[in-house]
């Protein structure tokens, strides 16, 4: 099987030769190549050039050899693309003016991907056409809820004070405001699977944070419309929501054919609540790879022990850490490669 053929047999629970693996934020601060384009221009910058964003989604394909190629950019382009002026400070993504009424949800714009965020399909289609299989394209979106976050907050939070009040309060708004995100996401993420993209992950980061009713609410029916889209677009659909554990029987509803799984719950557990119908991708603790290689190695034979050789797709339970040794990486990346048979 090549790259590509082994995570789409993954996603779609079929048998495959060995377990399919990447890691999400694969593209980032822990290598010394990204960090010397990063020298040169700022993220947005890098973000928006298809040359510079290709060249860096495709630097750990080409040091480790991960079964998949996760797009370069971020949640927040499409933030900026509805109307929001985004900026990226030493705390994270910030906005000028944050949402607090109906008036100002209906300000944002639902543009056409095409038209409004081109350099990230043009990314992709480079991408894709110099990959020549060596690894299956991903590309992704923002989670609703997660996306609202950032517009209410103006930036990231510990609380989700804002956000959390205008959803118990001001209902109609925030339900307003998820819609007109889901809305964009999915045209979005439609257009990516069109240039090139052979799975499209929405990531939900965020949600996590919700209660299950609260979820169930105001979640729940805006990730499975994106979904919907995505799997209309003819590619398979992954979730990922940080902090699942809670939720796991109402993310079986979404519709997903992938949800990827923080660290908090073991696989084993995930995928009997998931059910049958679903592959799991996940779910090392990200800080083991500030480690050892050896524990790392440990932890991912663990990881594929408890999910079974079907269904499932080697990551970490959320993002890469910058600190991480690129020795830790590459134990991770080879840890499906030399595993016994089971
Ligand atoms: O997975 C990948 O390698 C693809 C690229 C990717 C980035 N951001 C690059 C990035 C993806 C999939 C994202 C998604 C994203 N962005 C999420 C959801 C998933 C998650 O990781 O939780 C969120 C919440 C954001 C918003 C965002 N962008 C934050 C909070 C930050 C600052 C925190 C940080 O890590 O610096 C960013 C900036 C960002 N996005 C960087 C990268 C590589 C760092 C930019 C740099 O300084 O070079």
């Amino acid at each position: 099987m090549n790259a590509p053929e082994r995570f789409l047999a993954a996603c779609a629970r079929a048998p495959v030769d060995r377990t399919p693996v990447w890691m999400m934020r694969q593209a980032g601060r822990y290598l010394p190549e990204y960090r010397t384009v990063r020298s040169r221009v700022d993220f947005l910058t890098l973000c928006k050039s298809p040359d510079l964003a290709s060249e860096v989604s495709l630097q750990p394909i080409e040091r480790f050899g991960m079964d998949a190629c996760v797009i370069f950019s971020d949640i927040m382009l499409a933030v900026e693309a509805m109307g929001a002026s985004v900026s990226f400070g030493d705390s994270g993504p910030q906005i000028d003016a944050p949402i607090r009424s109906m008036a100002d949800v209906e300000r944002l714009r639902v543009p056409d991907p095409e038209a409004a965020l081109p350099y990230a399909l043009e990314a992709l289609r480079r991408t894709r056409e110099e990959l020549h299989d060596r690894a299956a394209l991903v590309g992704f979106v923002g989670g609703p809820f997660t996306l609202a976050s950032y517009f209410v907050e103006g930036g990231g939070s510990r609380t989700f004070a804002a956000i959390k009040t205008m959803l118990y309060a001001q209902s109609a708004v925030a339900h307003a405001l998820l819609a007109k995100l889901a809305d964009f996401a999915a045209r979005y993420a439609a257009a990516q699977a069109h240039a090139g993209a052979q799975a499209v992950q929405l990531f939900d980061t965020w949600a996590g944070e919700l209660s299950p009713a609260a979820y169930e609410e105001f979640a729940l029916p805006y990730q499975a419309a994106i979904v919907r889209s995505i799997r209309s677009a003819g590619v398979p659909a992954i979730l990922f929501v940080n902090g699942c554990a809670g939720k796991l029987d109402l993310i079986a509803k979404c519709g997903a054919d992938v949800v990827s799984v923080d660290w908090r719950v073991d696989l084993r557990e995930a995928r009997a609540r998931l059910g049958a119908g679903v592959a799991v991708q996940g779910n090392v603790d990200p800080c083991v790879l500030l480690t050892t290689p050896d524990a790392v190695t440990t932890a991912a034979r663990a990881a594929m022990e408890s999910a079974g050789p079907t269904g499932h797709i080697l990551n970490l339970g959320h993002g890469v850490l910058p600190p991480t040794p690129i020795e830790c990486a590459r134990a991770f990346v080879d840890a499906p490669k030399t595993a016994v048979v089971r």
